[in-house]
């Protein structure tokens, strides 16, 4: 039988956060295993574009509504020659890709994929290679990319059929510099003097990009955080956001441990606020910097058959994870993380898109199809654009091998003041009781519950597959709005979604 716990929580539109960047609901494609080739772009592929593109796959793209995608890399980015992906594709040359011991055949590049970010309506986030190279290539790649024309790089891009600048806003000065596995792998001070200047050129070329400095690779790295403190001690002036990178994994297979790792995430995030702000104290500046999420997920189901990959061939199957449903659990609390920080995580990229550690799986030849982690994500891009508000919140609590005081209900409301229409979204890490929420929603006058919409299994195990959807979201959620309070029940290990709307 199942027991039932009881929590609170009080929202009131006065009660704000921030206004949310939708930019939190952005992704990554990176040149890595089936992300691009057999992933994106597939020219056999029966449903693929006049550019090889799959069609099933933008319109999955679409459905999760994402508005950047950072590229190319990625590990991959620290030995990437931007120029090898322009130009003809019959002259572009096979490269070794040493980050994943693959070849690189570079059939797509810059333009290409900014094409593709065109179709599925993103921007880009660009990273630019501070591994193997520096300060001349990136000012020649973002002149190649955003000077109008009239130079010697501008007037390539046209060459290459691309009269109209892409005006791509937004760089990402390397990646994970702080990793030893990171080829070009600085200390935080050899990094920091080259961002800056990096930085510094690509602005004189272009003063209307923003910037983001890498910060930590995760927060078991020994140089965190002092790495993003001599970071931004260099940057500071010259960058506007700092990047913050985690994955999770249930390895030790304990689950109520592994659905509390947001309150990790949580606590790395405000860290880097944190330092962010002590940096600021201390250059007496005006100028606050904000934090770009740009790689978190679920990553460790395929560590091992990754192990068993061959080098140098193309488009290896690498990073394949299929998620479960206790990892869309664990997902949807981290975007609920990302919520209820809006004032100052302003970017946040799930890490990857496409049959990399991804929400959209493809079969090479055959469909597309979506994973468990597909549908919070779904969720919250569609429904979470709005202002976040800060929910009052009190909830039992429990504790693991990681964590102590964790709250049975994890949640954050979303007040769409447009289209009035306000959207909870909660999860309930209980593995065997519900619990019965009320929610006084006394600010909300005439509104009323549209749906309520639950994604549960009894199995944490429960995977999809490319012939059968098991884990998928029910309109089946019992709530009820009465006298401005909403009493609900968010069943035992469940992801749900109650949305209101101010009656006609
Ligand atoms: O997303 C997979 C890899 O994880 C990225 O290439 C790297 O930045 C991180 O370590």
């Amino acid at each position: 039988m199942t027991n039932v716990k009881k929590a609170k929580m009080v929202i009131d539109k006065d009660f704000t956060i921030s206004q949310i960047d939708e930019r939190i609901y952005g992704s990554f494609i990176e040149h890595l295993g089936r992300a691009v080739y057999g992933g994106i772009y597939e020219p056999n592929h029966p449903l693929a574009d006049e550019q090889g593109f799959r069609q099933d796959v933008i319109e999955l793209v679409q459905e999760l509504n994402v508005p950047i995608i950072r590229y190319p890399g990625g590990n991959m980015v620290s030995a990437y020659n931007w120029e090898d992906g322009v130009g003809p594709k019959e002259a572009r040359p096979r490269r070794l890709e040493l980050a994943w011991r693959t070849i690189e055949t570079n059939e797509i590049g810059t333009n290409e994929f900014v094409s593709w970010a065109k179709a599925v309506n993103a921007e880009v986030m660009m990273a630019v290679n501070l591994g193997t190279r520096g300060i001349d290539d990136a000012r020649n790649f973002i002149e190649y990319c955003n000077h109008p024309s009239g130079t010697y790089w501008s007037d390539l891009r046209q060459k290459h059929g691309f009269k109209e600048p892409h005006k791509i806003k937004t760089w990402c000065l390397g990646n994970e510099m702080d990793g030893p596995w990171q080829i070009g792998h600085k200390t935080a001070e050899e990094y920091g003097r080259l961002a800056v200047e990096t930085a510094k050129a690509m602005r004189l070329v272009d003063p209307t990009i923003e910037l983001v400095a890498c910060g930590s690779s995760n927060t078991a790295m020994p140089t965190f955080p002092q790495w993003e403190a001599t970071t931004l001690e260099h940057t500071y002036d010259a960058v506007d956001y700092i990047s913050l990178h985690q994955y999770y994994g249930n390895r030790d297979n304990d689950t109520a441990n592994y659905l509390a790792h947001s309150l990790d995430m949580e606590h790395f995030i405000k860290t880097i606020i944190s330092t962010c702000d002590y940096i600021q104290a201390k250059k007496r500046s005006k100028k606050k910097i904000n934090l770009s999420f740009d790689e978190w997920n679920v990553w460790y189901h395929s560590n091992e058959s990754d192990q068993k990959i061959e080098p140098w061939s193309i488009a290896p199957p690498q990073l394949e994870d299929v998620y479960n449903f206790e990892d869309a659990l664990l997902v949807g609390t981290m975007l609920l993380t990302f919520l209820r920080h809006a004032d100052r995580v302003k970017m946040a990229c799930m890490a990857q898109l496409v049959n990399v550690i991804a929400p959209i799986m493809t079969e090479n030849n055959g469909r597309a199809w979506k994973q468990t982690i597909f549908y919070p994500y779904a969720h919250v891009s569609t429904f979470g654009r709005g202002v976040s508000l800060q929910p009052v919140v009190s909830s039992p609590c429990y504790d693991t091998k990681d964590y102590t005081d964790v709250p049975y209900l994890d949640s954050a409301v979303v007040y769409n003041e447009e289209a009035k229409e306000v959207t909870i979204f909660a999860v309930n890490r209980h593995l065997e009781d519900d619990l019965d929420l009320t929610v006084d929603v006394r600010s909300f006058e005439n509104y009323r519950i549209v749906e309520h919409i639950v994604l549960e299994h009894d199995n944490m195990k429960a995977v999809n597959t490319a012939e059968h959807e098991e884990v998928k979201p029910q309109h089946n959620g019992q709530s009820l709005l009465q006298d401005g309070v909403i009493t609900a029940r968010i069943r035992k290990a469940s992801w749900n979604v109650i949305r209101l709307a101010m009656q006609q």
